[in-house]
């Protein structure tokens, strides 16, 4: 019997859809990852995703209200509990490996952040051997494992090609060392693991993340950006600290963020490294920006003695050519995380 053409093309549009069907996201309560579930679902796949305590109500109801999206089913698993992963990485096609311990404030990074992470990354990846099923991982780097070496000089570049120097880090130990240690050690043990096991890795290399979160508490970059405006002079130190060391205040929308994620993860010719900036300033070029666009809030922008421009730009040429579209620029970035500080009354006006 003959099919019809538009037989053929519902079953052509089954095929895909069956193709990319269930997708593991490790760390669902996070910042970012509880807004990749949430476009994950909205885009028809079946997520199941890991959090280390579902009995901590308050730490997942923001994701437990996406279950009204689609099929999203909340696993608990710990980075450092090997056997953990197995249940929810069962039978997926896809894996984010989004979690990370972060903790800038930690007395001993190699054991809150260093290890676990290292551990992590081979603990999920055993579990997707395991699985059988995953076609391709998503492992969720940072632009802290990019950029931080001497930094020589301006007008520099960085690409997937730049590596940060831990063994700069590690003698120098600048405030909150072990978080680009942590990140640059795990990226590159993914890559150690992928390459033995033939996995279909990729890495997605954000910069600096804001936006409006998901979350019930402001995540710290969310923070951190914002402090120009809210005015919490630790949190502008800490941006300041972050031109000196990384070379640039770099920064991209949640949002972004995401749909890279998901368009790597789709895109079959994608392979590699992919950094995911939308925009490159410094910490003055920023306080200009955010003093004319929002006159009302009391923004600093004298900054004596302190770097004016910043020494290098974070390059997403390999994105955008793979051809992926940034949707927000620094305006909205600014924008959209000002209206969610406003809504949670963060912000007087
Ligand atoms: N935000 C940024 O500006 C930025 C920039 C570049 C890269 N990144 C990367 O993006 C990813 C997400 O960052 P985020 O800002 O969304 O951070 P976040 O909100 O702090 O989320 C981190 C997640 O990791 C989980 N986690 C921490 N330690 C864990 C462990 N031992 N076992 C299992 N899960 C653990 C946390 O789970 P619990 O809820 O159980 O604590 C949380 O869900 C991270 O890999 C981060 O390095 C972030």
């Amino acid at each position: 019997m003959c099919q019809s053409p538009k037989s053929i093309g519902i079953e052509l549009m089954a095929a895909q859809a069956i193709e990319l069907k269930k997708a593991c996201v490790i760390g669902g309560s996070g910042f970012l990852a509880s807004f990749l579930v949430k476009l994950l679902l909205q885009k028809g796949y079946a997520v199941n995703t890991t959090v280390r305590d579902p009995g901590n109500q308050k730490k997942i109801t923001h994701l437990l209200a996406l279950q009204s999206l689609g099929d999203l089913k909340v696993f608990k698993a710990d980075l450092t509990d090997e056997a953990s992963f197995d249940a929810p990485v069962a039978g997926c096609d896809l894996v984010f490996h989004v979690a990370a311990p972060v903790n800038f404030a930690s007395e001993d990074p190699e054991n809150d952040m260093i290890k676990p992470a290292i551990q992590g990354v081979v603990n999920v990846l055993k579990a997707c051997v395991k699985a059988g099923s995953v076609k391709r991982v998503i492992f969720t780097s940072s632009a802290a494992a990019v950029t931080i070496n001497e930094l020589k000089g301006t007008g520099l570049i960085m690409d997937e090609g730049n590596w940060t120097d831990v063994e700069f880090l590690s003698s120098a130990k600048p405030p909150t060392w072990g978080y680009p240690v942590s990140k640059t050690l795990a990226e590159k043990e993914a890559w150690k693991f992928a390459e033995e096991k033939k996995i279909d890795l990729i890495t997605v290399i954000p910069s600096l993340i804001a936006g409006p979160p998901l979350t019930p508490d402001v995540p710290s970059s969310v923070n951190l950006a914002m402090s120009l405006i809210t005015g919490n002079e630790f949190l502008i130190n800490g941006l300041k600290g972050m031109q000196m060391l990384a070379g640039s205040i770099s920064i991209t929308h949640v949002e972004d963020v995401c749909e890279a994620h998901i368009f790597l993860a789709e895109k079959k010719s994608a392979s590699g490294r992919y950094i995911c900036c939308a925009a490159n300033t410094s910490v003055p070029d920023l306080a200009n920006f955010l003093s004319k666009r929002y006159p009302d809030y009391k923004i600093p922008t004298e900054f004596e003695g302190f770097p004016s421009k910043a020494k290098l730009i974070i390059s997403s040429e390999k994105l955008i050519k793979e051809g992926f579209n940034f949707k927000h620029g620094i305006e909205d970035i600014y924008d959209d995380a000002l209206a969610y500080f406003k809504a949670k009354g963060l912000l007087q006006h």
